[in-house]
């Protein structure tokens, strides 16, 4: 078999990527390691920027994203209670869109044109300095891709950046002593939009992702499982630490997904090996404070596909060789961002009182500064690419 670009990973950026090359004429075959229902199944985000929003449109598959996502003009945020919202439209002029990941999966795997192949096992990429090519087996057969190129969108713990010889590659890791407990319900949301809690008991935040389906998390520590936590623990702790009139309206109701997801921020650098892309989680971690996670894999995949359109229209070297540069710099706001907001909701049990005065005076430096609501803004609704 031989395809142009050979893409590991079915995720929203490998599926984004495969799409914008398909519409592109550029040949491509995606190779994922779980099967089709398993990549469907997953609860991830559900926030996306204006540019992820511009690019389901230019890959012509906004159709259920435009009739059912949910435009959100600002977020809200509480600390111990105290309310505050961060209008994006009146600060920055921008908005944001509720629409789950898996729809965006949904929508992209629905369009998919070119070869996608599911549970393929033991996959692994080969002389991306020189003729690269990719192999794996299924039901015990052993395959073989050649490419041109391959594009590594197969998340934290994929194939693609584990096989870069360790001396190419610097890494930056950030371990958050905690991660976020999250649950899915069929009731309506608890407000029109976003809340953010800061509390002494920990992070809380009220999400959702329609009318009618509610996402909420609570930060518990790390080592915590998921088993320890009932349904009605976890109401009575989210209630906890909202404010009395949220916490009174919350409607709650058996979960239909409970999980938790560690926080991290990680990035590694570069991004190009040769004839070996990185791209997405693949690349990058951001804790999901800021709702960067998946805009980000989005970006990095535009930027991708533009890159090898132009190779193979106009046989330029240019789009390939600085998208490492050029993505890198983006991805490194977003974590700051991310490491930020992170930042002032949580509880760090090791930075004691100081600490929490520390985040206080931080939170009502922002009630009391459009300066500082603006910068929230326009990092939340997404920085231009
Ligand atoms: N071979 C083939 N496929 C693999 C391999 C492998 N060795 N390892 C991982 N994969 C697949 C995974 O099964 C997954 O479907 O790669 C895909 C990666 O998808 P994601 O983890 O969703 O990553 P990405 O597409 O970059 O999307 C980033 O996901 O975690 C969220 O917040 C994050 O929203 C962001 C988004
Ligand atoms: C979610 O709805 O899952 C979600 C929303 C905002 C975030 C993180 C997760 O910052």
């Amino acid at each position: 078999m031989r395809t142009q670009v050979a893409i590991i990973g079915a995720g929203p950026a490998g599926l984004m990527l495969g799409r914008l090359l398909d519409l592109a004429g550029i040949d491509n075959v995606i190779l994922e390691r779980k099967s089709a229902d398993y990549v469907l199944g997953r609860i991830r985000a559900g926030v996306l920027e204006q540019g992820s929003v511009d690019l389901m449109h230019r890959a012509q598959v906004a159709d259920r994203l435009d009739a059912e996502g949910l435009v959100h003009h600002g977020t809200d945020l509480s600390f111990d209670g105290d309310r505050l919202r961060i209008d994006f439209t009146g600060l920055v002029g921008n908005h944001v869109t509720v629409y789950g990941q898996t729809e965006v999966t949904r929508d992209l795997m629905e369009a998919r044109q070119g070869e996608t192949i599911y549970e393929a096992d033991d996959v692994a990429v080969h002389d991306f300095d020189g003729q690269p090519y990719v192999t794996w087996s299924r039901d015990g057969v052993t395959h073989r891709l050649d490419c041109d190129y391959i594009a590594g969108c197969d998340g934290y713990h994929g194939v693609c950046r584990a096989s870069v010889p360790a001396e190419a590659l610097t890494t930056f890791e950030r371990v958050y002593p905690f991660g976020w407990l999250g649950v899915l319900v069929d009731k309506p949301p608890v407000a029109h939009e976003l809340i953010y809690a800061h509390h002494e008991r920990g992070f809380a935040l009220c999400s959702q992702r329609s009318m009618t389906r509610s996402r909420y998390y609570v930060q518990v520590p790390a080592e915590e499982k998921v088993e320890s936590w009932s349904d009605e623990r976890f109401w009575d702790e989210l209630r906890l630490r909202l404010n009395s009139e949220t916490a009174e309206a919350l409607q709650t109701g058996p979960s239909i997904e409970k999980s938790i997801a560690p926080l991290r921020s990680f990035v590694a650098e570069p991004l190009r090996f040769g004839r070996l892309f990185l791209a997405g989680d693949a690349a990058h971690i951001v804790p999901p404070t800021g709702a960067k996670g998946l805009n980000l894999a989005m970006s990095d995949v535009g930027m991708l596909a533009d890159a090898l359109i132009e190779h193979y229209a106009e046989a330029s070297q240019a789009g390939i060789d600085t998208y490492s540069q050029r993505a890198l710099a983006r991805i490194w706001k977003a974590e700051r961002f991310s490491w930020w907001m992170t930042s002032l909701l949580h509880t760090f049990p090791e930075t004691g009182r100081f600490g929490r005065r520390i985040q206080r005076a931080e939170f009502d430096y922002l009630a009391g500064s459009r300066a500082a609501q603006e910068v929230l803004a326009e990092n939340y609704v997404g920085l231009p690419g």
